[in-house]
């Protein structure tokens, strides 16, 4: 054996060797090192399943869906198209597109179940808190979504949520604004179609400008997948228990819902504003050295290099700002990259803006507040991890997610009743 590593265990004297695949060693033959398992909090070094979907190299800042640099995704493609090579695999063919855009545009609409579920949530609900249980409230209005093995089955409920989720992220904005929900119209695009949803009034049709369009569709293609994320984890996670995709797809919502993952954009605004002018900025970056809080939107686990996602969005934000007008945070966000980039501190650790640092602004100009940024992140997100979902459904090699544990606490002790404690 060539590619192997020798372990030798020094408790005991005894070597070991382990053989070597793609790089990695399986962690259940360090069982036989006397026992041994790792320890990695976070999964910062173990790889939980083999995957075709996504490939990013950190430290060059590659990322590649399908083998398909997000570059040309993010100009020549549309957010379905992208939905569907990362499902399947390959680019569709003009047929196949077609299909594919017609089963998506005819699941758009809810069961007005749904819809009373939503009017139930308080005036001031956060958006995904309400996509989160209305995707998992799905589950219930398709029981069949169970039969996770019978691939027709699985493509009828991949179809149904790409379709539900702008139909649930435009409710919740409306409930939170207090005004009527507007109902699909499938006469439009995907993305056209969401801006129809969220801003629609009295007008016949809604006619969004091509150029928001456009950007739109280019955020759902940058947001579409990222390999083994935190909520992508999730998915895979609650899925290995063979649930229905819903309720795995709604415990991916709720991960992506934390400040560390699809929180950070609006973390980013706020921050912004808190700074203000740029002459805040040397005393705001001091604070962040002094470990006083973090810089929002720079870092990640992955991209020890420019986020690629990062260098798309700031081209589509002057696209957008064309149209909107420039977002006055811009200024101060550029200017705070520009210092951070020269930082030794920052140099040092190779932390540079991620995919969230721009996407706020873009989305302000749009005239989505903070709270639905989240929502957006996870309607681009969701072919992601139903890709994801799908390929974890096939894969032999699965099993339920158990992870071990190293126990701290005591062992066997009698119980003391009450009086004595
Ligand atoms: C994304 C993130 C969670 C990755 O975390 P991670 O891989 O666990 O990296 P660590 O927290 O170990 O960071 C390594 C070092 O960089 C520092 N660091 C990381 N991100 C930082 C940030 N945004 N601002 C300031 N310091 C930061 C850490 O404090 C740590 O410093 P130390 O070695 O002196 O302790 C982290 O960079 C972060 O919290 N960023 C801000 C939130 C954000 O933008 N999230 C969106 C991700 S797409």
């Amino acid at each position: 054996m060539t590619d192997s590593l020798t372990i030798r265990d020094n408790r005991t004297g005894e070597e070991h060797e382990i053989e070597i695949v793609d790089g990695t060693i399986r962690a259940s033959d360090l069982k036989k090192v006397g026992g041994l398992a790792t320890y990695d909090p976070g999964f910062v070094n173990t790889a939980s399943c083999r995957s075709a979907v996504t490939y990013i190299d950190g430290d060059k800042g590659v990322l590649e869906y399908r083998g398909y640099p997000i570059e040309q995704l993010a100009e020549h493609s549309t957010f379905l198209e992208v939905s569907y090579l990362l499902l399947n695999g390959e680019l569709p063919t003009s047929d196949q597109l077609g299909q594919w855009t017609h089963d998506v545009t005819h699941h758009t609409f809810l069961h007005e179940n749904i819809k009373s579920l939503m009017t139930g949530f308080r005036y001031d609900a956060h958006p995904m808190g309400m996509l989160m249980s209305s995707v998992s409230a799905l589950s219930t209005f398709y029981p069949d979504a169970r039969d996770i093995a019978d691939p027709d089955n699985r493509y009828l409920q991949i179809t149904r949520m790409i379709a539900k989720m702008p139909t649930i992220g435009a409710f919740a904005y409306r409930h939170s604004q207090g005004k009527p929900y507007v109902y699909p119209n499938n006469e439009l695009s995907y993305c056209a179609n969401f801006l129809s949803m969220l801003f629609k009034m009295s007008e016949p049709a809604y006619a969004a400008d091509e150029r928001l369009v456009k950007a739109l569709e280019v955020l759902f293609i940058l947001h579409a997948d990222h390999e083994q994320n935190c909520s992508t984890n999730a998915v895979r996670s609650v899925g290995s228990s063979q649930v229905d995709p819903y309720s795995a797809v709604a415990a991916g919502i709720g991960a992506l819902y934390g400040p560390l993952h699809g929180g950070a954009n609006e973390a980013v605004l706020k921050m912004l504003r808190r700074i203000g002018t740029t002459d805040n900025i040397p005393g705001f970056i001091e604070g962040v050295k002094a470990g006083k809080e973090k810089l929002m939107g720079f870092g990640h686990r992955v991209y020890k290099n420019y986020d690629p996602r990062a260098t798309i969005i700031k081209k589509a934000c002057d696209d957008v700002f064309a149209v909107t007008g420039v977002n006055p945070l811009l200024k101060i966000a550029q200017e705070l990259e520009k210092i951070a980039l020269e930082d030794e501190y920052f140099v040092s650790r190779k932390l540079y803006p991620n995919v969230d640092f721009y996407s706020g602004l873009i989305y302000e100009a749009l005239q989505f507040p903070p709270e639905m940024f989240t929502v957006l992140f996870a309607i681009g997100r969701t072919p992601g991890w139903l890709a994801q979902w799908q390929e974890l459904v096939v894969d032999k090699e699965q099993k339920i997610a158990r992870p071990k544990q190293i126990y701290t606490g005591h062992r066997t002790r009698d119980f003391v009743p009450m009086s004595q404690r």
